[in-house]
């Protein structure tokens, strides 16, 4: 298990912070890439052979075994693993390969391990009762008498499905939730299960998802609701279950879901949540009425939302008693309203929002959906700035139950020419941000799993829909399972925004060609099969102004886009089909192009005449060319992405020197004296981040908004004469197969360079220290905090002081993770004179050095520092929480004979393939004892243990409940 939290540790690590990058290691990634493959076959046999055997085998009694589940976890991290390793081999930075190519390999390993656990002989199950996650809900207010209802029938055996109705907004979910927590703690039912249904129903969805629930599986590439029914029969059909359907709007059967129907001898049960009684009447629901809250209660509610400090001004006490009277008990209303009143003290202006909301009501009907309709838009008509009321809006071309990202949402929005133009990308980003925050605060959008992802209640997004219905209107059909494009006669010619995204749209008939003169975004990314839209599509929407292409698989873009003349974004993200783009000079007002991983191999014509771009990503694979000077006409710049798989497309730092409002610049630069003109001419210093190229990186690069500072130098002659001049400001520094390149010292920054945190250095044949204090300070070094070293045949010492007097104390003094592979004639890791710097080090690890002895020892021979046998030295690493050393098959000590090393802080210790060595000299605070927070740690081969020696005699018992003998 926890040899699986390291490798996911190293997944994370290269994965996720996209400036961490690393070498590659072609050859070798390659052919191990294909083991992998194999390797990953056999262990997905085994799995569906436990798999099959567990199905049969697990009943309500019965549950899988811890180690069988622990196992399978393994199995499917492994897979999810190797899965992104194999995945990235195309779509990842060259660097990141580098690190994935090594774990490619240690993972075959790990494979193996995996495997060899797979037997279980003793069985795969015991008895025990399961466990699933609480919902995070908020507090209910009120509605505890419903909730005693629904318990009692749940506990109860008069009825076996209950349907809890209500308006949309009364709390049906909200109660649901509780209920479902509650359930988690007792033992009534073997699995708990929470399905959110939507509409339109989509069987397939729904049955992945209940599945999903009971931390089941069905196969993904069956799209046969019958058989997956069949299937998911027979996983509900062991057990008692409780399914929780929420939000379910049409009729269904049991039977075609595949949900085992709930009698009093199975003793299961169901619920369901609708808005529809009738939903409820037709599977024989008990039914429950979710009731308004009650008086007291929704004052409650309310002075929760609006901030109960309102109560200190007596003269509003009348006057809030009255509004709360207006929210008809409705929670969602009653959240809305108080929200969008919060703040306000002033007496008048509660008596006309009063006012306002009497007004709006007086003609409401009681039970019809304009209940809800009318107190919410009330809220919506106080956001006032129709600015903010546009961006709420927009949101509604997202489909049902939609989760996305804060950062795409705010890009959408200045997509959609949402956000006033502002003097740079970073301030629209951030008013775009500020307005989310402002929705979120008045509880029109809402976060959903995490803190940076976002949702609109199902009932908020029909308010928004409703009020798109009148005037200027919206047609939404997102991911409705549409097949085709709606008819013509439904693009209405006072539509104003279209979403039709992530369907299973395949075909546009030839010739159609949609009248809406007033249409001006037009969603369709998604529709992964499109593959042809007819050349006039577009000929009548000459208002269109943001096109979503993106994801859609066509090879050509019409011609009628050509005369799309207010069109402003035009995206086309991962089109990969894509070849043939038509000139684009007449689209003068484009502001953003987006061709992200789009397929074309030449630049569209009359991308130069394009003077309002703004946002310009041509990071496209195939790409051979850019023909020089498409930049100059392009002075409002402010990303600028280019990039492709041969080294042919290159930029010159000159061109982009004249793009004044450039933030992001990712490209390849022409030679090192146009690198080195460019840094020099400070023009990096209006960026806010970039990726400067130099040379051969044969792969692609990261790519990412969250993008810092990096400079990336592959395969190119630098070094001696050839310095490279770095951007004070560049935080990341990647050296790969620089055949040349001698040391860090060889590289020239100015004094203010202290941003440099990650460094990578890699395949550079000789190099043969990292730092060479003889000839260079190199104090740009000083704030590093990430050094990986890879692959590094003649490199000898970390740090060349030799001869120096005195060696400088902050050398690494910030370096936290040092992690060095298969450096082949490294014999000493530190000197005890640079370990004295590398107080803030929390992560050592060493892998295949074949000629490690030692990892901390003496400048020059060990015999000259022990004459005096009778002292101890003591190093001490007060952050070290990692250890690990592979495959040293030379190493002999980790310190000095006598000397011991204090790190009370580190948890995690590997000693694997190191068959020389003895001594263990790691001990905490208190001597000798080992460090007090070791909790993990593993030795191979497991006879290792036995040599090992402690300084602390008692250790080896007290080390014995975090020993691990992992066979890989
Ligand atoms: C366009 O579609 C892409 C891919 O689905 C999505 O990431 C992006 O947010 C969309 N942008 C707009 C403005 O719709
Ligand atoms: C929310 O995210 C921000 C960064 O996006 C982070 O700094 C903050 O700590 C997060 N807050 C919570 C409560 O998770
Ligand atoms: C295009 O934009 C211009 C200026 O904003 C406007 O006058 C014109 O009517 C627009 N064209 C169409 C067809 O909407
Ligand atoms: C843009 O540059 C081209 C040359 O590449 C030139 O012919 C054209 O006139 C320029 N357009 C504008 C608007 O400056």
């Amino acid at each position: 298990m926890a040899e699986i939290a390291t490798l996911i540790l190293e997944i994370i690590k290269c994965v996720a912070p996209p400036t961490q990058n690393c070498v590659d290691n072609h050859r070798n990634f390659k052919e191990n890439a294909e083991d992998l493959r194999n390797k990953l076959r056999i262990l997905d046999g085994r799995k569906e052979d436990v798999e099959t055997r567990l199905q049969d085998e697990v009943c309500s009694e019965k549950q899988a075994k811890n180690e069988v589940v622990v196992w399978l976890q393994d199995v499917e991290k492994i897979n999810v693993e190797i899965q992104d390793v194999l995945k990235r081999v195309h779509s990842a930075s060259y660097f990141s390969r580098a690190r994935l190519g090594k774990l490619a390999r240690e993972k075959i390993n790990a494979v193996d391990a995996i495997l060899q656990r797979g037997s279980f002989p003793e069985g795969l199950v015991v008895n025990k009762p399961a466990t699933t996650l609480p919902l995070p809900v908020e507090n209910l207010e009120g509605e505890d008498s419903v909730k005693e209802k629904i318990w009692g029938y749940l506990t109860g055996n008069q009825f076996q499905m209950v349907g809890v109705c209500g308006i949309g907004g009364v709390g049906k979910t909200t109660i649901m939730k509780h209920i479902h927590n509650e359930l988690l703690k007792g033992s009534r039912f073997d699995k708990v299960i929470w399905a959110t249904v939507s509409y339109p129903l989509n069987v397939v969805r729904l049955q992945h998802e209940i599945a999903k629930a009971m931390n089941e599986k069905l196969p993904e590439d069956d799209h046969d609701e019958q058989r997956q029914a069949s299937r998911l029969m027979h996983l509900m059909g062991k057990g008692k279950y409780v399914l929780i359907l929420d939000d379910v709007w049409e009729r269904f059967t049991l039977e075609c879901v595949g949900i085992p129907p709930p009698t009093l001898q199975n003793e299961c049960k169901l619920v369901i949540t609708s808005r529809e009684v009738d939903v409820c009447n037709f599977l024989g629901c008990k039914v429950v009425k979710v009731q308004p809250l009650s008086k007291q209660e929704s004052l409650n509610l309310f002075l929760d939302k609006v901030g109960r400090e309102i109560l200190q001004i007596p003269e509003l006490e009348a006057i809030l008693n009255l509004m709360v009277d207006e929210c008809a008990g409705l929670p969602l209303a009653i959240v809305v309203i108080a929200r969008s009143m919060k703040g306000v003290t002033d007496v008048q202006q509660w008596r006309h929002a009063l006012n306002e909301l009497r007004e709006r009501l007086r003609d409401i009907a009681k039970g019809s959906g304009d209940e809800i309709f009318e107190r919410l838009k009330f809220s919506y008509d106080r956001l006032q700035d129709s600015n903010i009321q546009n961006c709420f809006l927009s949101y509604s071309l997202y489909p049902e139950d939609y989760t996305t990202t804060k950062k795409d949402l705010v890009e959408q929005w200045i997509d959609e020419g949402l956000i006033e133009e502002l003097r740079s990308r970073q301030a629209m980003l951030d008013k775009g941000q500020t307005i989310l925050n402002g929705l979120k605060n008045s509880c029109l959008l809402e976060e959903a799993y995490s803190n940076d992802s976002i949702k609109m209640h199902d009932v908020v997004r029909d308010m928004a829909l409703r009020i798109k219905s009148i005037g200027p209107q919206f047609m939404v059909k997102a991911r409705m399972g549409l097949t085709e494009i709606p008819d013509e006669h439904e693009w209405a010619e006072n539509l104003e925004k279209v979403s039709l995204m992530q369907n299973e749209i395949s075909d546009i008939p030839p010739n159609t060609c949609p009248n809406c003169p007033i249409l001006t975004t037009l969603m369709l990314q998604g529709n992964s099969k499109l593959t042809k839209i007819p050349d006039c599509f577009f000929k009548n929407m000459q208002g269109l102004k943001c096109l979503n292409l993106s994801g859609i698989s066509i090879e050509s873009l019409p011609h009628s886009i050509c005369n799309l003349e207010n069109l402003t974004t035009l995206l086309l993200r991962g089109c990969r089909q894509l070849k043939h783009v038509p000139c684009l000079a007449k689209l003068k007002a484009l502001k953003k192009l987006d061709m992200f991983e789009a397929g074309i191999d030449v630049v569209p014509e009359g991308i130069d005449m394009l003077v309002n771009l703004q946002y310009l990503d041509l990071w496209c694979p195939e790409l051979v060319e850019l023909s020089t000077q498409i930049l100059g006409n392009l002075s409002h710049l402010q990303h600028l992405t280019v990039y492709c798989r041969s080294t042919t497309l290159k930029i010159k730092g000159e061109e982009v020197r004249g793009l004044k409002k450039l933030e992001t610049f990712q490209a390849q630069l022409y030679d090192l004296q146009d690198l080195n003109n460019y840094v020099k001419s400070n023009h990096f210093k209006r960026l806010s981040n970039y990726q400067l190229v130099l040379g051969q990186v044969e792969g692609n690069f990261d790519l990412s908004i969250h993008l810092s500072k990096v400079i990336s130098l592959g395969e190119c002659e630098i070094g001696g004469e050839d310095s490279v001049v770095l951007p004070d400001d560049v935080e990341d520094l990647w050296i790969h197969r620089c055949r040349k390149f001698r040391s860090l010292s060889d590289i020239y920054s100015p004094q203010k360079t202290t941003e440099l945190r990650n460094c990578s250095v890699t395949e550079c044949e000789e190099i043969e220290c990292v730092v060479d204090m003889v000839t260079s300070s190199s104090s740009f070094i000083n704030n590093l905090e990430w050094l990986w070293l890879d692959n590094l045949p003649n490199l000898s010492v970390v740090v060349n002081v030799e001869g120096v007097e005195a060696t400088s104390p902050h050398i690494f003094s910030n370096l936290k993770f040092f992690e060095m592979w298969e450096c082949s004639t490294m014999k000493r890791l530190f000197s005890f004179e640079l370990l004295q710097g590398l107080q803030n080090l929390e992560q050592i690890r060493v892998w295949n050095c074949q000629q490690m002895e030692e990892i901390i020892g003496w400048e020059g021979e060990e015999e000259n520092h022990t004459a005096d046998a009778t002292t101890t030295t003591t190093f001490t690493l007060p952050k070290l929480t990692e250890l690990t050393l592979h495959n040293l098959p030379e190493l002999k000590r980790i310190c000095p004979t006598r000397g011991v090393i204090v790190c009370d802080s580190l948890g995690w210790l590997a000693i694997k393939e190191c068959p020389k060595l003895r001594r263990i000299p790691l001990v905490g605070n208190v001597r000798p004892s080992p460090p007090a927070a070791l909790e993990e740690i593993q030795i191979k081969p497991k006879e290792l243990w036995e040599s090992l020696e402690w300084d602390d005699p008692n250790a080896k018992n007290v080390l014995q409940p975090s020993l691990h003998f992992p066979t890989y």
